[in-house]
């Protein structure tokens, strides 16, 4: 399958293409200097919309549902000041505790800058099972008991820390039904599982490009509106960007945004991050996110017994040395990432020790290590390698 193949040589790839790319815009620079960003038809890394369309194949979503601009946190500021317009009725937002913490504090300042309300019962925090997962039919409880009173639903597609997936569409379906909007961060999920955020109907969602979408740090972000929303009178910060090409250059003062989300973006983005993004897209365009994620659950879970050991699920394995699961057994409940924690042991001299032995994992303080064997350029022997050195180093 063509995301097996890939997968032996795209961690060189995708760099390699990525420098050309990134040269390419460096090279238009120097004989164009500040012509570049009018010049037509030379690359198309310059255009952030024609990145948009093909980004939307990866998320579920058409050409005029997405905007590739600013960063995860920026892009949720952005649409909070449209779907967070609360009443006294209505004005709570819906967040998982265990939220990454930049979706509390942009939250947390839209409920200030509204004056009227307070952090303390504007945000509702949601509270994950003694499991440590937030458990699809609480989350439909809660929105059954409390939904006329929640303006938005704002949960993460994949949770950071314990790497599950959520059911978007039935949590969507279930929050409109009671009337309210549903946002979500994609940041974790985006590259990784399979999505279809048109069709789900969802309202917004944001992400950076950074993690599976393999863009590196600092990345690009992008920005999901669902088409019914398209021509909206909601509040919104707007920018010079936002406008039709045809007449940006104009400069006239006339307010003209693009309708939908292009009309949000506000500035122009740098052509050197659109470089990292368009050679991203180039390396999944030579397969599909279906294929991708068929590899992932492959590395994730054990497919026969007798076939040699060498799925992640082997960490189950390892409860003798009191490592613990967090992420949901089920692999269909989960992105590309798997946490587990470590109780007994000091985690961060753990943490240390495969960062010795060249094993790349997050730490999170107090006990968590977070193994995500991303499909593109993760092989069965990685993962292999990786249970056989965590193994040592637990031992010793
Ligand atoms: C789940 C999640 N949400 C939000 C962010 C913040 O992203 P940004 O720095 O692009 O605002 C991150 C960053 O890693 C993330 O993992």
């Amino acid at each position: 399958e063509s995301c097996l193949d890939l997968c032996s040589h795209s961690l060189g790839l995708q760099p390699k293409r990525t420098k050309t790319l990134v040269s390419q815009v460096l090279d238009e620079w120097a004989n164009r200097g500040s012509l570049t960003y009018r010049h037509p038809g030379v690359t198309n890394i310059f255009s952030d919309l024609d990145l948009a369309e093909r980004l939307g194949r990866i998320i579920g979503a058409h050409k005029d549902e997405v905007a590739v601009m600013n960063s995860l946190t920026v892009n949720l500021n952005l649409l909070l000041t449209s779907f967070y317009t609360p009443t006294q009725e209505r004005h709570k937002i819906l967040l998982e505790e265990s939220t990454f913490p930049t979706n509390y504090f942009a939250c947390e300042s839209h409920i200030n800058n509204h004056k009227k309300y307070l952090v303390n019962e504007s945000l509702f925090l949601l509270r994950p099972g003694q499991d440590e997962l937030f458990h699809t039919k609480d989350i439909l409880n809660i929105i059954e008991m409390e939904g006329d009173s929640i303006a938005l639903v704002m949960l993460s597609g994949v949770q950071y820390l314990t790497g599950q997936l959520l059911d978007m569409e039935v949590i969507t379906k279930a929050a409109h039904k009671k009337g309210c909007k549903v946002g979500f961060d994609l940041a974790q999920a985006i590259g990784a599982v399979e999505l279809s955020l048109h069709d789900w109907e969802v309202d917004f969602a944001v992400w950076g490009n950074f993690k599976f979408m393999n863009c590196g740090p600092g990345a690009i972000g992008g920005a999901f509106m669902h088409r019914k929303h398209v021509h909206n009178n909601f509040p919104k910060l707007l920018g010079w960007w936002g406008y039709d090409i045809a007449t940006r250059f104009n400069f006239t003062p006339q307010l003209d945004p693009l309708p939908g989300i292009n009309g949000y973006r506000n500035s122009a983005p740098s052509p050197l991050n659109l470089a990292c993004l368009a050679a991203s897209l180039e390396i999944f365009e030579k397969t599909t996110i279906r294929k991708l994620r068929k590899k992932s659950i492959l590395l994730n879970r054990q497919v026969q017994a007798n076939v040699p050991l060498t799925h992640l699920i082997l960490l189950l394995q390892l409860s003798s040395y009191g490592v613990k699961m967090i992420s949901p057994s089920d692999f269909t409940q989960r992105g590309c990432q798997m946490t587990v924690r470590l109780e007994k042991f000091d985690t961060k001299k753990v943490h240390q020790r495969l960062k010795d032995n060249a094993v790349n994992c997050s730490f999170k303080d107090p006990d968590m290590i977070r193994i995500s064997p991303n499909p593109f350029y993760t092989r069965f022997w990685d993962v292999y390698r990786f249970y056989q050195v965590f193994q040592t180093v637990l031992k010793n």
